[in-house]
């Protein structure tokens, strides 16, 4: 089932998602070199229990952190760890969701270590514009597989893969609740989207292979291939004619 949340419960996921794209925002200027993805995870951890609320991700499912922290090769749900510490020309994806007067806000972004080579720094410039890309298309009537379908054919035209095994999904009072939204898909097929209708849309795109393995933590997933991965995620609302962004920043 697909709940459809109020104007009053809009109200307050636009309050939860505030604060994960200014927990976004916060941390951009820790993003250096010699910074361990742990420093990131205690910041991201004190910012967002700081204004009364909980980072989701810490106990969901046993993930021992309270954020995502993703570099290079691993797609998603990398785990923060002292041991892993940003080098020049990286780039690390950090994913936070803030749980706040019982509803969620889900964001992520890749962001760059100092400069990166220019085949990667294009690859995350596309999934940034087709994230807000496939947004633009979310309105009443429209359904679910025609944003994967937008996503997956500007990806592959351009050689990159797309991940199959991790989808955007609705949100609310659950972290993931339904419907699954593929980055991939056909057009005119999947559920139909109507007012009040909350969910994610976060495309992982790979510089080769979409294939992916998960290591033995349970949790951090890789590209096959070993090439790397990009991607964005905004919670977005349906309105009465279109949509709006969540956790849009500053
Ligand atoms: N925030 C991720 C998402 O976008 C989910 C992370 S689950 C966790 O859906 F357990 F790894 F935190
Ligand atoms: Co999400
Ligand atoms: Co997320």
């Amino acid at each position: 089932m697909i709940s459809i949340k109020s104007a009053r419960e809009i109200e307050l996921m636009r309050e939860a998602g505030r604060l994960a794209s200014r927990t976004l925002d916060m941390i951009a200027d820790y993003i250096k070199p010699g910074v361990s993805t742990e420093e990131l995870n205690q910041l991201c951890h004190e910012f967002i229990v700081s204004h009364d609320a909980y980072p989701a991700p810490l106990n969901y499912k046993g993930f021992p952190k309270s954020i995502c922290s993703s570099i290079n090769e691993v797609i998603c749900h990398g785990i923060p760890s002292k041991k892993d510490i940003l080098k020049e020309g990286d780039i690390i994806n950090i994913d936070v969701t803030a749980l706040k007067n019982g509803f969620h806000g889900d964001t992520n972004r890749t962001y760059y270590v100092g400069e990166v080579s220019p085949e990667v720094r294009a690859l995350v410039e596309f999934t940034r514009e087709v994230t807000h890309k496939a947004i633009s298309i979310v309105k009443p009537g429209i359904r679910v597989g025609d944003i994967g379908h937008l996503i997956q054919t500007e990806a592959e035209a351009r050689g990159y893969g797309v991940v199959r095994e991790f989808t955007g999904h609705g949100l609310g009072r659950q972290f993931h609740e339904a419907p699954s939204i593929p980055h991939y898909g056909r057009p005119g097929t999947g559920p139909k989207l109507r007012k009040g209708m909350t969910f994610t849309i976060e495309p992982m795109i790979n510089l080769g292979t979409p294939d992916l393995h998960v290591l033995s933590d349970g949790w951090t997933a890789i590209t096959d291939d070993g090439k790397w991965s990009a991607q964005f995620e905004h919670s977005i609302a349906v309105t009465d004619n279109g949509h709006e962004i969540l956790t849009l920043s500053n």
